[in-house]
């Protein structure tokens, strides 16, 4: 959805606009002078120019400068798991199984969670789980072009078996090629019939390994706790066979997974760190805005002066309230963070009032 105008352009040829414009009218385009045309159409522009097009896009991340990775940077993360499933079979009570099954008794009743992820730690390891269960997340996520999730947790209720949108989910998993674990749940119902699942599974391709597959299950009560612990262990198994790796020495970067404007702390943006460390201080740009890190809070609340990968953080500091999805990217310094937000702030301006209209020679004359 990029896109540049004619006297831009033109600029940016070295050429006079009215050139592009007779160009333009030779393809079959009426533009004027200010209008924007798309990037494919700027580009066989160009080419007729004997010029070549570099598409930058909106959220270009190359423009800030990534720090390469040294052999010692590299550590084992955390994974990060989204719950899918198709309606009320329990993805809500799962995930709220799982974080009572990890907090200490007396500490979960007390604090409230806004924070839109959680993390859960066990003698293995650490998991995150992006705490908005469903699908709309993660599309939202992917058609930002952010993937975030290391594994789907596909919850399937025993007494109901596959439903539409547990189809949906496994089609989201496969697409972003994001392993899948099934979660059989509420196995404490007379009615359920785990084996029925996992034979309607089986013609979407996820087998048991007792089956002779190599898909993950687990046979669960969110309702009644069972199973909880073997379910964590089983991700991390998943997250053992990812060897998900990345650096932490570097500036952090991120998504941004949710964003608000809260009375009295500002714009609060809840991150996830995906490479890197994010400390106090830090200057960054998240999506169209930019900022510093006054203040960051982990999942309980709890000020923290810096989070490291597979961590999700609350932060202060953020000129605006960034979308879900939008990259977040620390910077080397302040002024190039808000560099990169005003000029991103511009062509957010310009795509919004794109006002591009391809006109083929056929329906021109239609149109007289
Ligand atoms: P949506 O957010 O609406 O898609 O539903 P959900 O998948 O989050 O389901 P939710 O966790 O809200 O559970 C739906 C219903 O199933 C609730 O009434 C739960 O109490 C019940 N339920 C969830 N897990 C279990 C379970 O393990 N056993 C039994 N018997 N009931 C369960
Ligand atoms: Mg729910």
């Amino acid at each position: 959805t990029e896109a540049i105008t004619v006297s831009e352009l033109a600029r940016k040829m070295n050429l006079k606009a009215s050139s592009l414009i007779t160009k333009l009218m030779s393809m079959g385009m009426m533009v004027t002078i200010n209008q924007q045309i798309d990037a494919d159409t700027a580009t066989i522009l160009a080419e007729e120019f004997g010029c070549k097009v570099n598409v930058v896009s909106l959220y270009d991340e190359t423009v800030i400068e990534k720090e390469q990775d040294s052999e010692d940077s590299l550590r084992g993360r955390a994974p990060v798991v989204t719950i899918m499933g198709h309606v009320d079979h329990g993805k809500t009570k799962l995930l709220d199984a799982i974080r009572s099954a990890n907090v200490a008794e007396g500490e979960f009743g007390g604090i409230t969670q806004h924070i839109g992820a959680y993390q859960v730690n066990l003698p293995q390891g650490k998991i995150t789980f992006l705490d908005t269960p469903g699908h709309e997340a993660f599309t939202l996520m992917r058609a930002r072009g952010a993937q975030v999730t290391d594994i789907v947790v596909l919850v399937v209720a025993a007494n109901d078996g596959v439903m539409p949108q547990t189809v949906e989910a496994i089609n989201h998993a496969k697409e972003a090629k994001v392993p899948i674990i099934v979660a059989i749940n509420k196995i404490d119902l007379p009615e359920a019939n785990p084996d029925r699942v996992k034979q309607q599974l089986s013609d979407y391709g996820l087998l048991p390994e007792d089956w002779g597959g190599s898909t993950l299950f687990c046979e669960v009560s969110a309702l009644k706790r069972k199973g909880i612990n073997e379910l964590l262990e089983t991700i991390l198994l998943q997250a053992e066979l990812l060897e998900l790796k990345t650096n932490y020495d570097c500036r952090a970067e991120g998504r941004v997974l949710e964003s608000k404007i809260d009375h009295g702390r500002g714009s609060v943006a809840t991150v996830l760190v995906q490479r890197g460390t994010l400390k106090i201080g830090d200057p960054f740009v998240a999506g169209v805005y930019s900022g510093k890190v006054r203040a960051m809070f982990d999942d309980h609340g709890k000020r923290v002066d810096k989070a490291e990968p597979s961590t999700p953080v609350e932060i202060l500091g953020c000129d605006g309230v960034p979308e879900a999805g939008d990259p977040f990217q620390v910077t080397e310094n302040e002024k190039l963070a808000r560099q990169v937000s005003v000029k991103r702030q511009e062509l957010k301006k310009l795509e919004e009032s794109k006002n591009v209209k391809k006109i083929t020679l056929d329906n021109l004359y239609d149109s007289i």
